[in-house]
């Protein structure tokens, strides 16, 4: 079928605009994108997207000039879901297909690469000038080991950006990291919710030698939910 029919019939998670079509996104992100503090003109720099998705990110990296590889995975299964949560099948469609029509859609060059960020390295894809981290951690079971791998993906003076959600208020006024075990959580696959100073400090234990909080803001999903982010900017030496 041809792309901007197909367009026109999946389900999106991102909104984003094809060439005169606006799909219906379970997020749209186009009001947050000033939140990040990613650089204006990012001409001649290498960049890496963790979980790209239906690819918000990855176009807009590539629209300020970057090289862009976006990881995510197509077979849910694979993903740190809890077992009792765990799909059993192959999903209708695997979740690239969106990012493959867009890419086509847009003319994109921005390259998708079926891999987990545990198993992404350095020998495989090179080192990047920026990594960037859009709302995955909270995702996943493993997250220090997470930025332990974006640590060795980000080349010497370069950068990472990461927003995540942060554990709720009061959780933030401790004195020290610490997460709320979240398995089971209803609406969302989530294990752990750091609190800001524990994405912090897993930066900073990852090899980023500063860890700036860039800022705070809430994003509101089409669905009619709300997830506070913090956006952490970690620059390696
Ligand atoms: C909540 S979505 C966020 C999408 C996008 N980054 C954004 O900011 O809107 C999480 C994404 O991370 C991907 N993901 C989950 N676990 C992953 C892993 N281990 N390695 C790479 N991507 C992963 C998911 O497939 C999904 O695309």
């Amino acid at each position: 079928m041809d792309a901007r029919a197909e367009a026109r019939q999946i389900t999106w998670y991102h909104t984003l605009e094809l060439d005169g079509f606006t799909t219906s996104g379970t997020f749209d992100l186009r009001p947050y994108v000033k939140e990040y503090g990613i650089p204006e003109d990012l001409s001649g720099k290498r960049v890496l997207e963790i979980g790209t998705w239906d690819g918000f990110w990855a176009f807009e990296l590539e629209r300020r000039g970057a090289e862009v590889i976006a990881l995510d995975l197509d077979d849910e299964r694979e993903l740190d879901w809890p077992p009792r949560r765990r799909p059993t099948t192959f999903p209708e469609h695997a979740r690239g297909r969106g990012f493959a029509i867009a890419k086509e859609i847009l003319g994109s060059k921005a390259e998708r690469v079926v891999r987990s960020i545990y198993h992404a390295t350095p020998e495989e894809l090179g080192q990047f000038d920026l990594v960037f981290c859009g709302s995955v951690l909270i995702h996943l079971r493993d997250q220090l080991l997470a930025y332990e791998r974006m640590g060795g993906l980000t080349k010497s003076g370069g950068m990472l950006i990461s927003a995540e959600e942060p554990a709720g208020g009061l959780m933030n006024l401790l004195p020290f990291a610490a997460s709320r075990y979240h398995a089971d959580r209803e609406a969302a696959v989530v294990f752990w919710l750091p609190n800001r100073r524990a994405w912090k400090r897993m930066i900073w234990t990852a090899g980023y030698d500063r860890v700036d909080e860039h800022g705070r803001f809430t994003m509101k999903s089409n669905e009619g939910y709300d997830v506070p982010h913090v956006v952490l900017h970690g620059h390696k030496s």
